[in-house]
């Protein structure tokens, strides 16, 4: 088993050490030299995908939080209206759901009962049904009109890692090529973007080579009761998703809010030491929305909180503010989720470890839910 695990002590810590693969490997062979996506794969007719009204993404768990970043992208992109669901809660609501909706389904085992359930339904209503899903020829894209599979390699920890950087890289993947049959984007503005997820996966081993820096932070936590996690547009589902490690691995209480809620409600939460996390925007994006969240990391050390902050290389504005700062290279803001979210995993593994706990099968959880 020690050789399946390539020297690590668990199959999570070796996903993670395999995130820059992953998503390189997702994104290989589906853009030529001139930056035009060739998703041929998708087997939908581009004619019949241009003319699609709405997407729902439909998933649970961290392939829900991959589809609440790709919300961001494709909506910018693609000016199409995207909603995302759980899929638990989608076919019981009586969605608005007709032949011009697209259902994306996303799923790393594509065998998630709740998902196939939801997917089921929206076929029955007449959608048309694309599944992204980390496994061949499982039961969801068998099932689905169309597939984009993510090549993440299989996944055997059951908290989900590499699966979810895959999956929003190819969320990305799908946003550039429905902008692109659609007209939305201009074709020099594609081959940018896909420059840019192109050097993604050298600077998540740029975040891979100083993990030292985020485990000692880990070892020094392991009395924690509670953390918080808050950020803003994309950087919000990433909270959540470094709330939903944190629970899974080491079973502390921990909670992802969007940072412009705190003033609503979770500010009421903070007390002297509780640790606090926090995702920042690149200063070099929307400049006020960087500073929103520079006066929240304020608000909640004016109240005690102990400020852990990840920010982009070179913003010195977050330094005074915060008890402990991470760098993560420079992107794109709609790009940050694929850095970001790397520092939270390697938190919530080594804070596991620390206390004992079996990262790779935690308890009372399983990696694929096959019933609903
Ligand atoms: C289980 C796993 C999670 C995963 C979720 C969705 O609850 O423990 O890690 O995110 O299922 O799985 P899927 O295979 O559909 O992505």
């Amino acid at each position: 088993a020690a050789a399946e695990k390539d020297g690590y002590e668990s199959f999570m810590e070796k996903e993670i050490n395999e995130q820059p693969h992953a998503v390189a490997d997702t994104l290989l062979g589906r853009s030529d030299s001139t930056g035009k996506l060739t998703l041929d794969e998708l087997r939908i007719d581009p004619e019949e995908l241009a003319k699609i009204s709405k997407i729902i993404v439909l998933a649970c768990g961290t392939s829900a939080y991959a589809g609440q970043v790709a919300k961001y992208a494709i909506e910018h992109w693609c000016r199409i209206p995207v909603e995302v669901e759980l899929s638990h809660e989608f076919r019981y609501r009586d969605p608005i759901v007709d032949a011009s909706t697209l259902i994306v389904s996303i799923s790393q085992s594509g065998e998630t009962m709740d998902t196939l359930m939801a997917v089921r339904y929206a076929k029955e209503q007449g959608a048309k049904t694309l599944s992204i899903c980390n496994t061949n020829g499982s039961t969801i894209p068998r099932e689905s009109d169309a597939v984009l599979y993510t090549h993440a390699g299989p996944e055997i920890a059951v908290a989900s890692t590499k699966a979810f950087l895959a999956q929003i890289t190819a969320t990305y993947l799908l946003g550039l090529y429905l902008a692109q049959i659609r007209g939305n984007l201009f074709s020099g503005e594609i081959k940018d973007i896909l420059a840019d997820l192109a050097d993604i996966p050298q600077k998540i081993q740029q975040v891979l080579d100083r993990s030292e820096q985020i485990k000692e932070l880990a070892r020094s936590m392991s009395d924690a009761e509670s953390v918080l996690f808050l950020g803003r547009h994309v950087g919000y589902p990433v909270a959540m998703e470094g709330a939903l490690k944190l629970k899974e691995l080491a079973y502390i209480h921990a909670e992802g809010f969007a940072a412009g809620e705190l003033k609503h409600g979770p500010i009421a939460l903070i007390d002297e030491g509780k640790p606090v996390f926090v995702v920042v925007p690149s200063p070099r994006g929307r400049h006020s929305m960087h500073s929103k969240v520079v006066s929240n990391i304020q608000e909640v050390r004016a109240r005690g909180a102990k400020t852990l902050v990840i920010a982009e290389e070179n913003d010195e504005s977050v330094q005074q503010f915060a008890e402990w700062v991470f760098y993560v290279p420079e992107t794109k803001t709609l790009l940050m989720p694929l850095l970001a979210t790397v520092p939270l995993q390697i938190f919530a593994c080594e804070l596991a470890r620390q206390k004992g706990y079996d990262v790779d099968q935690p308890r009372n959880l399983a990696k694929s839910v096959t019933v609903e």
